[in-house]
């Protein structure tokens, strides 16, 4: 894999086609018809999610990434020496060098479940860090999960970190159990770094997820022709339109893939009608105050120990201590 190999290690536990085609059966069987945004992520759907992040309206990674130039020797301080660095959702892990630079831990777990792009990044990170052991593993981080071992002795605490704002891709009740597990994967000692994006003005947070270029509209209906691809089945794009909004009642974006006109899809060798202008939900992304995360983190049983904003208050990175104490 690179001149390192030993130091490198690949555990793969990706979904697999039955429960990709089980997820989608049950989503479209719904009142409200719906497909997990995990699926996104197909090869396309991570290149197409990297232009997102390039995008003028998409403030979520310049920002993010501007934080972490300037604050990660901070965060660094915070998570101390030794520490196992856990990340959900690693993608490209480009936010995450700028913190192992700072960092230097024994060991970096990336979990992401497009395995392409984990591979290619595992290796890459290989060769800039020698001495880092990269144990990645391929697999759907809202299943239940335990972490594979690693081989560094010199290891005293486990850190998850969780940029992006992926978190809000949960809805709050599902953030908050997925914060619960954290804490008893993390054990005593242990602790989170998390990006959160923040409540703005409604017409910055709609043009984010509605790009002029259409980007964003292309990822969205990408969903569709992955699932022609792998699930034999006959969504035509052309008769989906892309639809992102915030909705103030639940805090949060909401995409959907509207049907353009009335339409009987068949997916799997089930068959799906449309009313016109019935949507698909294909991803929530929820807004917080600081302040309503920090009380989510104490509910799951965290301490907020720090928390970080940027000058104009878009994004926040929440610096999170395990508050259990062993039986
Ligand atoms: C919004 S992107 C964020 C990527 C990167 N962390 C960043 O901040 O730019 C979400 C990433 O999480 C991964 N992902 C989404 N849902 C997942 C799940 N249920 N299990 C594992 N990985 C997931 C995707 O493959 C993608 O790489």
């Amino acid at each position: 894999m690179n001149s390192t190999p030993s130091r490198i290690s690949f555990h793969d536990f990706k979904p697999d086609t039955g429960s990709f085609c089980e997820d989608v059966l049950n989503g479209l069987a719904q009142p409200q018809k719906e497909l997990p945004p995990k699926y996104f992520y197909d090869p396309r759907g991570c290149e197409l999610f990297e232009a997102i992040c390039e995008l003028p309206e998409y403030y979520l990674t310049r920002t993010e990434t501007a934080m972490m130039q300037r604050l990660a020797p901070e965060m660094a301080r915070c998570l101390g020496e030794g520490c196992v660095l856990v990340e959900y959702g690693s993608g490209n892990s480009r936010k995450t060098r700028i913190l192992l630079e700072a960092l230097r831990p024994p060991v970096y777990m990336p979990i992401d479940i497009a395995g392409d792009q984990l591979r290619a990044t595992a290796a890459e990170l290989g060769q800039v860090f020698p001495r880092l052991e990269v144990v990645a593993v391929c697999a759907d981080y809202t299943r239940s999960l335990s972490f594979p071992e690693w081989k560094s002795g010199d290891v005293r605490r486990t850190v998850v970190y969780f940029p992006g704002s992926t978190i809000g891709n949960l809805t709050q009740a599902e953030a908050l159990a997925f914060l619960r597990n954290t804490v008893s994967l993390v054990g005593d000692g242990g602790a989170m770094l998390v990006g959160v994006d923040l409540k703005k003005d409604r017409k910055v947070l709609d043009a984010a997820y509605d790009d002029a270029r259409g980007v964003t509209a292309e990822f969205n209906l990408n969903l569709l022709r992955r699932i022609n691809r792998e699930l034999g089945a006959d969504f035509d794009p052309a008769r989906f339109r892309h639809r992102a909004f915030y909705s103030e009642e639940w805090s949060r974006i909401e995409m959907h893939l509207v049907s353009v006109g009335a339409q009987r899809v068949s997916v799997a060798g089930r068959r799906f009608d449309f009313r016109d202008g019935e949507t698909i939900h294909t991803e929530n992304s929820c807004k917080y105050s600081v302040a309503e995360f920090r009380e989510l983190a104490r509910q799951a049983g965290f301490r907020s120990a720090q928390t970080w904003t940027d000058a104009d208050h878009l994004f926040s990175v929440h610096y999170l201590e395990c508050l259990r104490v062993s039986p």
